[in-house]
């Protein structure tokens, strides 16, 4: 009898644990903290395996070192997985833009067959029958959970992840001439000058709300049509999203394809694009003739977008 009290009793305390506690943390504080706990769970996966930070893995900056991410019954998508951290600047999201804010693109995953492959309704229903999702939700919102208060949870998440820590900014920003090298003083200034990079990608993220073509599809092996997939705009062939640089070195491989596998590549390709991909349809006129940087040129180059990498994320 006693026995069974104190069974009985450990039951009622474990249940009131279950409600008010997810493996042992209290209700989050704010949208953050949710977002961030949504984004790190596998709930929103058919599978219960994928969770956004499986392709989006902190180590490498909220990106993947993966050509193409695996996603649930291993099934590979068919573009590289970009960084979700500095999109504070932008207009558009995925590599062809077809979001418009964090918010509506946080659903497309979820449902997406290749990804997390969960309807947006059950994962609304996983969430409303889970104890600890329902108070969270209900602390935060004053509802439940529902689509858009789960996209904009996932969204405030990503809003926070801003990476100012670098020894770039420390120069810039701070004013500490000793916070970088000599070599990666001239990167930036071949980034300004003759590479023309900063033609493309400028502002606090070193990205732009623009879609350029720099070449990476021919409409053979190189087929995806980026831009135009969305606007059938014949104009926008092979035209893709410029994304932020902040952290680069920590998310290759690089490109729509992941085609490129180092930094170096891609300065390389910049610099003889034709010795890369001979037949691009629609290249932009500013990749028209060789850059000719010299192997110091591009070491300076490297060299400066190492510098554009959050300390907090090198320590991780
Ligand atoms: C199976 C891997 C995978 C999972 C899981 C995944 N993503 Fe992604 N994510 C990608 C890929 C690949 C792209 C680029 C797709 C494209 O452009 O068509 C992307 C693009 C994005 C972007 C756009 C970034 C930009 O620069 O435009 C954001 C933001 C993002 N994902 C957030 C999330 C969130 C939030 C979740 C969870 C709800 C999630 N992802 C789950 C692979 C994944
Ligand atoms: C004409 C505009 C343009 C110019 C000039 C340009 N870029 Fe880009 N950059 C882009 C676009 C568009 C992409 C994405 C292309 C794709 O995936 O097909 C990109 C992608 C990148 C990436 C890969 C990002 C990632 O997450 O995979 C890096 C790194 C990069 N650029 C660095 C540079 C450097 C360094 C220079 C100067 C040498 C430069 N860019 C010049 C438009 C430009």
């Amino acid at each position: 009898m006693k026995y069974t009290l104190v069974i009985l009793c450990f039951v009622f305390m474990a249940s009131v644990m279950n409600m008010f506690c997810q493996p042992g943390s209290s209700l989050p504080d704010d949208e953050i903290a949710l977002g961030k706990q949504l984004f790190f769970d596998s709930i929103l996966s058919s599978t219960g395996n994928i969770s956004c930070a499986s392709c989006h893995r902190p180590e490498f900056a909220f990106a993947d070192t993966a050509r193409v991410s695996i996603g649930v019954h291993g099934r590979q998508g068919v573009r590289n997985t970009p960084s979700a951290m500095n999109l504070n600047s932008a207009a558009f999201f995925f590599w062809d833009g077809r979001a418009t804010t964090l918010a509506e693109q946080a659903l497309i995953p979820i449902s997406n067959p290749d990804e997390m492959n969960l309807p947006v309704d059950s994962a609304v229903s996983r969430l409303n029958n889970s104890r600890y999702y329902k108070a969270a939700f209900r602390k935060i919102y004053k509802t439940a959970p529902c689509s858009a208060n789960i996209g904009s949870a996932l969204a405030a998440f990503q809003v926070s992840m801003e990476t100012l820590d670098t020894p770039f900014d420390d120069w810039k920003a701070n004013q500490n001439e000793d916070a970088v090298s000599e070599s990666v003083k001239r990167g930036f200034v071949l980034f300004n000058g003759t590479a023309k990079c900063v033609r493309c990608h400028f502002g606090p993220d070193f990205s732009n709300t623009e879609f350029r073509n720099i070449g990476l599809y021919n409409g053979r092996e190189l087929r995806d049509s980026g831009r135009a997939a969305i606007t059938r705009n014949p104009a926008d062939l092979g035209k893709f999203k410029i994304g932020p640089l902040r952290n680069v070195a920590l998310t290759a491989p690089y490109m729509h394809n992941g085609m490129f596998s180092t930094l170096r590549a891609v300065i390389d390709y910049y610099d003889q694009p034709d010795n890369f991909v001979k037949d691009a349809v629609n290249r932009d006129p500013l990749l028209a003739t060789p850059l000719n940087l010299s192997d110091q040129d591009k070491t300076d180059l490297e060299n400066f977008l190492r510098s554009l990498t959050g300390k907090s994320l090198v320590s991780l």
